[in-house]
């Protein structure tokens, strides 16, 4: 029985718990600064309800409180981590929180996942970035990746690349729902009923992503397979090279980045 401890039970510690949850052999320790909100996702996936510092004594402990709370959640869990004898491997969400800093928190000798989760996680189809430091044993690795399975897809990234990576996959969602709503204003704007244009949208999103994912083709390639000559779609293409479509969504990425 492998136990993973979660510190912050919010929006991405939940779903990373609930992932969990569907994994045998995985017994989950939840601890929130409001129990209640542990206590309802205990009822929802299973799970014990403790404290900061029980949770802390576990194989894989996830910290899933805002990067501001980190100075006043870690003094506990660096005694904890300092005096037991097994080896806890710190999971930690936070963002633009290098594995450095975590160390500077936390003891030196502290083994370290750092991991960037998408909100897809939440249906299981997430992309989870992450970054290890040298304490991490391939054995740990493979542990915690086998645990973690049902969140989605895990991408290793040398951390100095997680947070360009993050601007994709972490903002990424925001981009490509006000891509799915636009598509369905425009469907809309031809007659559809707003239900069924928003559903259209998102399966066709959804859809060509996984075309692209399973073939391996450049997008270019699936678009020039969609364009026929003289066709309705090379006039579309047309439109969004118009509007700047490509250019907006590169501005995005690295707007998102210098922030
Ligand atoms: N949301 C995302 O899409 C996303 C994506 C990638 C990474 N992350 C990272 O995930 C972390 C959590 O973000 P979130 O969006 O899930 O935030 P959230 O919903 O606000 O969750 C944070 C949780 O931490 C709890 N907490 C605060 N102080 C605590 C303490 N001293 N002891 C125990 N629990 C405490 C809060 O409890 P209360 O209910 O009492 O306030 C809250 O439930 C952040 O580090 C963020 O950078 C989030």
């Amino acid at each position: 029985m492998l136990t993973l401890g979660f510190i912050g039970t919010g929006n991405m510690g939940s779903a990373l718990a609930a992932a969990a949850a569907k994994k045998e052999g995985n017994r989950l320790l939840l601890a929130n600064r409001g129990r209640a909100k542990a206590e309802a996702l205990s009822a929802r996936i299973g799970g014990e309800v403790t404290d900061n510092g029980s949770a802390a004594r576990s194989d894989y402990l996830f910290l899933g409180v805002k990067p501001q709370m980190l100075p006043e959640v870690t003094p506990e869990l660096r005694e904890i981590l300092a005096k037991q004898n097994r080896h806890t491997v710190v999971v930690s969400m936070a963002a633009v929180t290098s594995i450095s800093r975590l160390k500077d928190l936390l003891g030196e000798d502290v083994a370290v996942i750092r991991i960037m989760p998408n909100t897809p996680v939440m249906v299981g189809d997430g992309i989870i970035l992450y970054s290890c430091s040298s304490e991490i044993t391939e054995e740990m690795e493979k542990v915690f990746l086998e645990a973690m399975s049902e969140a989605g897809r895990f991408v290793k990234i040398e951390e100095r690349l997680i947070d360009a990576g993050a601007c994709i996959s972490g903002c990424g969602p925001a981009f490509v729902d006000l891509f799915m709503e636009a598509l369905a204003d425009g469907g809309v704007a031809c007659g559809l009923p707003r239900a069924l244009a928003l559903e259209l949208a998102a399966a066709t999103v959804s859809g060509s992503a996984k075309l692209m994912l399973e073939t391996g083709k450049h997008p270019a390639q699936l678009k020039d397979e969609v364009c026929s000559p003289g066709g309705t779609t090379i006039q579309g293409v047309r439109a969004l090279e118009k509007g700047g479509l490509r250019s907006a969504v590169m501005e995005a990425v690295i707007s998102a980045y210098h922030k």
